[in-house]
């Protein structure tokens, strides 16, 4: 397999590379694995991992950074979003190596202990798979037409450290979107 990883800022995205991130992240099918939950405004992500085989975008992960706080301290992170195989590559390990590309980025040039991100239920045996674990204290964030929401079935966080440092204990506010 011709395989290329990079990260790149969203500034830094050509046309066409946004083109095939569509395309990726439409194909991918986000469906999969029960019904669907309600749908809530994302926070935008300033990084792209993009992973391509013989020069097609085959996967995606979006990455983003804030402070949010940990029973009631600020805790630095460095958000995941996007993660998308295109069907053709799905079962590869392509997710695998786009999300370990991310977890590099975050630690190394956001310099963030943890990474953070929100998934459907049926995706967190994949994500523990990887070292990620599920929290299980209320997670809340902000929505445009609501205000203050708390995440809820079928919606889980998730948290990876970066290093050393153990995830604190409390409830989670993302002080801003979901992401
Ligand atoms: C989930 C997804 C990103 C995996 O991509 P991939 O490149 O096939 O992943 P990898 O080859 O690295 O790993 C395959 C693993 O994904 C798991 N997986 C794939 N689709 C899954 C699904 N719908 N539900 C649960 N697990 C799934 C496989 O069981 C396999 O698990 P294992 O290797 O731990 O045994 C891909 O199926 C996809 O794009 N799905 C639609 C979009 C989506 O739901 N993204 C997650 C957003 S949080």
């Amino acid at each position: 397999m011709d395989t290329r990883v990079e990260v790149k800022p969203e500034a830094a995205l050509t046309e066409d590379e946004w083109r095939q991130i569509g395309q990726a992240v439409k194909a991918a099918d986000w469906r999969r694995g029960g019904p669907p939950g309600p749908t809530y405004a994302y926070a935008p992500m300033r990084w792209r991992v993009l992973l391509f085989v013989g020069g097609e975008l085959a996967a995606h992960v979006g990455i983003d950074e804030r402070e949010v706080t940990v029973g009631g301290r600020p805790v630095r992170v460095g958000t995941v979003g996007g993660v998308s195989t295109v069907p053709a590559w799905q079962g590869r390990g392509l997710a695998t190596l786009a999300l370990d590309t991310a977890l590099a980025f975050i630690r190394n040039e956001l310099g963030a202990p943890f990474g953070f991100l929100t998934c459907r239920d049926h995706l967190v045996p994949f994500y523990a798979r990887r070292g990620w674990r599920l929290l299980l204290v209320p997670v809340r964030f902000a929505q445009p037409a609501t205000g203050c929401v708390e995440l809820a079935r079928p919606y889980e966080a998730m948290v990876s450290p970066c290093g050393n440092a153990a995830w604190p204990e409390g409830d989670v506010d993302l002080r801003g979107l979901l992401v």
